[in-house]
């Protein structure tokens, strides 16, 4: 199966792509460009087709992925590089997209203060980073709708090697575990769906059940192991990071 890797330059990227290595033939293409990295900007249009063009798949990271960033650093990342991607894939044929969102497009229940958040629960985004994330599952599900994609969006939670505080550790999605979940969502016989990212961990509030049922995702990793002698949170968290979701 050759599967697009978008944003291949990233975070996240560098958490998932040597754990899908072995299993899936990869093309990795960002605006970064790097070694083995097709370089180039989803916001063109011509260029997303070109990257898109004879793979089995797409897995969607590419974004500005700062939750306190404003709409005029988000509209072309988050959203036109969005369409774009999955217009490309629909003239590519490519049947299946699998797309970065974020626990931000549900983080208005972590400001309300409620202590579990289903994949059944209304979008509720915190920012606009959120918003956008809620525009990118929505438009998706027009693509599934009108044009038979297949597209799993994962909500990831904080994917980081250790949660670096206390704060994250409901959120928090171990790299093993993301490419547990990335795998399920390129080899699952599903339509389109939305999933939560978060690891096995002890402080339950994100349900994965839907994941769990969808996507044979089993989470192995728990926070908790590195809970002792984090501090409470991270020094001069902004707003949005206060939620510790990214
Ligand atoms: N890091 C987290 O904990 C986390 C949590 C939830 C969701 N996410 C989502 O996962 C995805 C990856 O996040 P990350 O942490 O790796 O972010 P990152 O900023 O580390 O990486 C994103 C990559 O996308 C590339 N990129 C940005 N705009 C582009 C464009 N127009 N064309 C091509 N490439 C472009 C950047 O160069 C960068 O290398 C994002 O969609 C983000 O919103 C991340």
């Amino acid at each position: 199966m050759k599967v697009l890797v978008t944003g291949a330059a990233g975070g996240v990227a560098r958490l998932l792509l040597g754990g899908l290595a072995p299993a899936f033939d990869l093309r990795l293409t960002d605006v970064a460009g790097g070694a083995g990295v097709v370089a180039g900007d989803l916001c063109e249009p011509a260029f997303a087709r070109e990257v898109c063009a004879g793979v089995d798949a797409v897995v969607h990271l590419a974004a500005n992925a700062d939750p306190d960033a404003q709409w005029a650093d988000l509209r072309g990342p988050n959203a036109d590089a969005v369409v774009n991607v999955l217009d490309a894939s629909v003239a590519a044929g490519v049947p299946r997209v699998v797309l970065a969102s974020s626990l931000h497009a549900l983080g208005g229940y972590v400001d309300a203060g409620v202590a579990e958040v289903g994949e059944d629960a209304p979008p509720y985004p915190c920012c606009a980073y959120g918003a956008l994330k809620v525009f990118a599952e929505a438009t998706a599900r027009v693509y599934a709708d009108r044009f038979g994609l297949r597209v799993a969006c994962l909500r990831l939670g904080g994917v980081r090697d250790e949660p670096p505080a206390r704060s994250w550790l409901p959120g928090w999605l171990s790299g093993p575990d993301l490419v547990r979940l990335v795998t399920g969502a390129l080899t699952a016989d599903v339509g389109y769906g939305v999933y939560h990212g978060v690891s096995a961990n002890s402080t339950p509030q994100w349900r994965c059940d839907r994941a769990r049922a969808e996507l044979g995702y089993a989470p192995r990793d728990d926070s908790a192991r590195y809970a002792a002698g984090l501090p409470d949170d991270l020094a001069g968290a902004g707003g949005a990071r206060r939620l510790h979701l990214t």
